[in-house]
């Protein structure tokens, strides 16, 4: 007790220089005076650019989000139908933390398979999550707790906000090689060499299919290689599923490079959405599940991912978890659902086939194959960043500065002029 007045009094200064230090600062400036503008969002400012435009041909290429034949968003027959089911008879009480259980049971299905061993073990923690980025967020968090020290390899480029998400999460990013220039296609050695070479018991970032921004995914045998090299190298996957049916047309075999990474026998981390497969971008629902060694581990990974959530948003939305329920929950609208993301599919299919023969019509000697060679929603035109600026200035076709097409936005009207203006650009 006899310490306990100095100490008392060290607390009584600290805190009076504190108040000092607030005092100040509010006087000079009021409490935020010392926060600056963050930078803009390099996606949302392309869309900013492109609403500036008055030229009633502007096309915009930057935004991901899926449009017609007509430039038009669309919401999928299937999601109508499952609110027609849904509307009226909804409380509007809490989801668990969790989630629907029955959305993420019929989600772990989607992405592993329907008779996947780790299932049927019921080894696999789920929880329904704010979509991709939620999802990614919430595993990022798990791994700062419970993978201490250990770093995330990510792919060189990806998504841009992958870097943002592990970085609130203080998880060390380490990058590996995957993207080469000179064919516009994967760098399967340098992919190799840099994960044969990375730390054991870190964690590897894989995009499932339709690799955003490159469009650019493994074969299956490549997958196969590297699923096995990251055994032998203790490598954690962490698969990032944002487009599941959006790259082939076909959900199952969307998600192979998991079905290849499971049979090897890998526990591994899978991140879903449905934002562009079902089109519910703004409804937020997707699922992260952790495929665990057995039951009770299961269940103390998906208790402790519920302890994350609840201090982050409490529960999940309940709208998007309960179409989502309704449409894998019902054979013929499952059905229905597939048909749709597949005419989505094709739709970019034909538009990349589209491009390609113009570019290769207008007279450019550049090589064009990637176009049709890639898959998904983007194409990585290879295209500079200076080119990129006389797209906007010159012709008022929008996109990322990184030379990324969201071919959601070629249509039949406009890719024509899309590639005349990328032939004057390059030539
Ligand atoms: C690779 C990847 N992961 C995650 C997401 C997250 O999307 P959302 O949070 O809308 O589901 C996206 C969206 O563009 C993406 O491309």
């Amino acid at each position: 007790m006899r310490h306990a007045a100095p100490a008392a009094r060290q607390l009584q200064h600290t805190c009076q220089q504190f108040r000092t230090i607030c005092s100040s600062s509010v006087s000079a400036s009021g409490w935020f005076g010392n926060v600056e503008q963050a930078p803009k969002d390099p996606i949302l400012g392309v869309t900013e650019a492109y609403l500036a435009d008055d030229n009633p041909e502007k096309i915009n290429l930057g935004v991901g989000a899926y449009r017609d034949d007509l430039s038009k968003p669309v919401v999928l027959n299937v999601v109508r139908a499952a609110e027609e089911k849904v509307m009226g008879k909804l409380f509007m009480e809490y989801l668990p933390i969790g989630g629907l259980k029955s959305f993420t049971e019929k989600s772990v299905k989607l992405a592993y398979g329907d008779s996947a061993q780790c299932i049927q073990d019921a080894r696999v923690a789920a929880v329904q999550s704010l979509s991709g980025t939620g999802s990614c967020r919430l595993f990022a968090e798990f791994m700062h707790r419970y993978m201490p020290g250990a770093a995330v390899y990510i792919p060189k480029p990806t998504w841009a906000n992958h870097h943002n998400i592990f970085r609130d999460a203080q998880v060390e990013q380490k990058g590996f090689r995957y993207y080469k220039p000179d064919t516009r296609g994967l760098d399967f050695e340098g992919l190799m060499d840099d994960l044969q070479a990375a730390d054991e018991g870190s964690v590897v970032l894989l995009h499932a299919c339709a690799h955003n921004p490159t469009g650019v995914d493994p074969t299956p045998e490549q997958w196969q290689q590297l699923s096995k090299l990251m055994l032998k190298k203790h490598l954690y996957p962490f698969f990032d599923m944002a487009y599941q049916g959006f790259a082939s047309g076909d959900c199952d075999r969307d998600g192979q490079a998991i079905r290849i990474f499971l049979d090897d026998g890998h526990n591994l981390g899978c991140s879903q959405s449905y934002a562009k497969n079902m089109g519910l971008y703004g409804q937020r629902i997707g699922c992260l599940s952790l495929v665990c060694a057995d039951k009770a581990e299961a269940s103390a990974v998906e208790s402790q991912i519920k302890a994350i959530a609840r201090a982050m948003y409490s529960n999940p939305p309940v709208h998007g978890a309960l179409l989502v329920d309704n449409i894998l929950g019902t054979p013929e609208i499952k059905q229905q659902w597939y048909d749709e993301v597949k005419g989505m599919a094709e739709r970019i299919i034909d538009m990349r086939t589209l491009l390609q023969q113009n570019l290769e019509k207008s007279g450019s000697s550049l090589p064009w194959k990637h176009v049709t060679e890639q898959i998904g929603m983007f194409c990585f035109s290879g295209i500079s960043p200076e080119q990129v600026d006389l797209l906007a200035k010159e012709h008022s076709i929008y996109m990322t500065r990184n030379g990324r097409i969201s071919m959601a936005g070629v249509t039949s009207r406009n890719v024509d002029r899309l590639a005349a203006a990328l032939h004057k650009v390059t030539s």
